[in-house]
């Protein structure tokens, strides 16, 4: 089996010394990249910039993007031959229009920066999913949180949506441990305690591999 994982934020460049990047710091996308190699699957880490060490496991390839482009780019090349897409890269949803070449001096009193939409990385995959491959995306909301994040299993083609609590105070973004839902395209809805990434990524392993034909 080849799992192909993205993981991290991407940094889209204003000039050579700046850009525009979020606080995702790669954590859920790693453990999700150790916890199926756990499982023996072969997988492509797509990351973007990070604090946190390659995988040492062998059967992890680690691949370093810095932008949307760049992991679209690196994603499209893997994900035909990919049994499971796991998208857990807190992707930048917009670009600098332009990135100077020179570095952006102060002159005025003010800035406006023009940014255009980025590529939707799991959308555009998405529609190329063959009914034997099966999808993973990531939702976070604030508010009517189940219904956006099924919109959003619809929309990008996902099997299957892990929903970020915002609720729990150790959850998500810049911790170490989560709280998770999982909404299936069936209508399957799980909902799991806080416990550490690792361990969350261990339970998200086991659905989708008891979703999978010669695996269950
Ligand atoms: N995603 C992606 N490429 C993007 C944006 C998002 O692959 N350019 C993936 C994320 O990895 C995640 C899922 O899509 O699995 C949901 O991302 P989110 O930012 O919550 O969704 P958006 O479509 O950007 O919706 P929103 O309007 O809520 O920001």
């Amino acid at each position: 089996m080849h799992v192909l994982v993205t993981a991290g934020p991407t940094y889209e460049p204003l000039d050579p010394v700046r850009f525009i990047g979020n606080h995702s710091t790669g954590k859920m996308g790693y453990a999700l990249a150790e916890a199926f190699a756990e499982a023996g699957a072969n997988v492509t880490l797509i990351s973007g910039p990070t604090n946190l060490p390659d995988p040492a496991a062998a059967r992890i390839r680690t691949q370093r993007v810095e932008t949307a482009d760049q992991m679209y780019a690196a994603a499209a090349a893997v994900a035909p031959v990919a049994d499971v897409w796991v998208f857990a890269a807190a992707v930048a949803d917009y670009k600098p229009a332009q990135a100077a070449t020179q570095k952006i001096k102060k002159d005025g009193d003010t800035l406006t920066l023009e940014l255009v939409k980025n590529v939707d990385i799991a959308a555009t995959l998405g529609r190329t999913k063959r009914p034997e491959q099966y999808s993973v995306g990531f939702a976070l909301e604030t508010n009517d949180e189940r219904a956006y994040a099924l919109d959003k299993l619809r929309r990008k083609n996902f099997d299957l949506v892990v929903l970020n609590s915002l609720r729990d105070a150790g959850a998500g973004f810049r911790h170490d441990t989560n709280q998770v839902t999982l909404l299936e395209a069936d209508g399957r809805v799980t909902t799991f305690e806080l416990k550490l990434k690792a361990e969350v990524a261990r339970d998200i392993v086991r659905t989708v591999l008891a979703r999978l034909p010669h695996h269950a």
